[in-house]
């Protein structure tokens, strides 16, 4: 039986080249043997503060770029959280079997709630819901980047607690990250990952920024005096970082990129860097300001939608009645 992939990504901000490589890129490979549920998680965006207006452009503007890296709406199923209620209903399952010193003990919960004096209680309790994204599908693989890690590992937790304590109904998913690119750092501060909503722009290259931005952007990463084009991710994590774009763009190997930039300093290898993630994109933006102004992006979100609605809403009844909310009818 052909098993079954869930993934989501927040509007929270334009989508970065740590969100493109680290989950995106893995799903146009999958959607052929998977099925697939891509999800624009509007719902866990709003746990940080958010411009309404913003928002829904991100969340309409998150979906075209799914279709524009080359997502097929007729072999995935593509939808915006909020529109499948079932999400919601269910996340508050899995937050009444959860318990609060495992989701404080989250790196992301510490690290997003760090300095802040007003924390909501959605950022604590984004997990369960998160769960309940993945297993309303019964989801077998979870493809994202390494921060997601220790969410999925409290996802797995939370599906056999329910399973020993209710009913065996939820299936265990195992998580999917990329042998390369799983983490890609941030281009100011190369120790932290990218974020699409660091407060620094030269951070960050999103998928939708223009020629000159990217080159601007590429020139001024910070790397270290050493000069020389060699990977290696512990000591110089700047250079490995920008390494490992150009290595996953290109297809070419550390090695190969080593010997050919043997004699060249950063000048040239970030300009030959600028070129290549220009290259990635161009496409990707030109599909992009195509379906953007089309009707077929919200028949396409409406259909997702619909098909999202039928699949949870059968397993969300399985979870009602696991846990016997409603009523036993005459
Ligand atoms: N730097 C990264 N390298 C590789 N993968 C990454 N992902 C995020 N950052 C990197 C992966 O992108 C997917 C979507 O992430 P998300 O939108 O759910 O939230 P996030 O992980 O918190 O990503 P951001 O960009 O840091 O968003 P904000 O700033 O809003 O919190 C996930 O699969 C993630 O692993």
């Amino acid at each position: 039986m052909m098993k079954t992939i869930f993934s989501g990504i927040q509007p929270s901000g334009s989508v970065t080249l740590g969100n493109y490589i680290g989950a995106m890129k893995q799903f146009i490979e999958l959607q052929h043997d998977y099925h697939c549920y891509f999800c624009v998680v509007d719902q866990h965006a709003i746990t940080s503060p958010q411009d309404r207006l913003a928002l829904r452009h991100n969340s309409r503007s998150l979906a075209a770029l799914y279709l524009a890296i080359g997502i097929d709406p007729e072999k995935a199923t593509l939808f915006i959280q909020s529109e499948v209620p079932a999400h919601a209903q269910a996340g508050w399952m899995m937050q009444c079997i959860s318990y609060i010193g495992e989701l404080e003990r989250m790196t992301q919960f510490k690290d997003k709630s760090a300095g802040r004096e007003a924390v909501s209680s959605g950022l604590l309790t984004y997990p369960p819901l998160m769960a309940a994204d993945i297993l309303l599908y019964g989801t077998d693989l979870v493809p994202v980047g390494e921060d997601q890690k220790q969410h999925i590992e409290l996802t797995r937790d939370l599906a056999e607690r329910f399973n020993k304590k209710y009913n065996n109904i939820f299936t265990i998913p195992e998580i999917r990250v990329p042998k390369i690119g799983a983490r890609i750092m941030s281009l100011a501060e190369p120790t932290r990952k990218m974020s699409k909503s660091d407060p620094n722009p030269k951070s960050f290259i999103t998928i939708l920024d223009d020629p000159k931005t990217i080159e601007k952007k590429i020139k001024s990463a910070v790397t270290d005096s050493e000069g020389t084009i060699r990977y290696d991710k512990e000591n110089r994590p700047g250079i490995s970082n920008l390494l490992s774009i150009y290595s996953i763009f290109t297809g070419e190997t550390m090695e190969e990129l080593e010997a050919k930039y043997e004699e060249k300093g950063y000048g040239d290898f970030k300009a030959d860097l600028a070129g290549v993630v220009i290259n990635e994109l161009s496409p990707i933006q030109e599909r992009y300001y195509e379906l953007m102004e089309s009707d077929e992006l919200d028949r396409i979100l409406d259909e997702g939608a619909e098909r999202a609605n039928r699949a949870a809403g059968k397993m969300l009844k399985k979870m009602e009645n696991a846990m016997g909310l409603g009523r036993k009818r005459k």
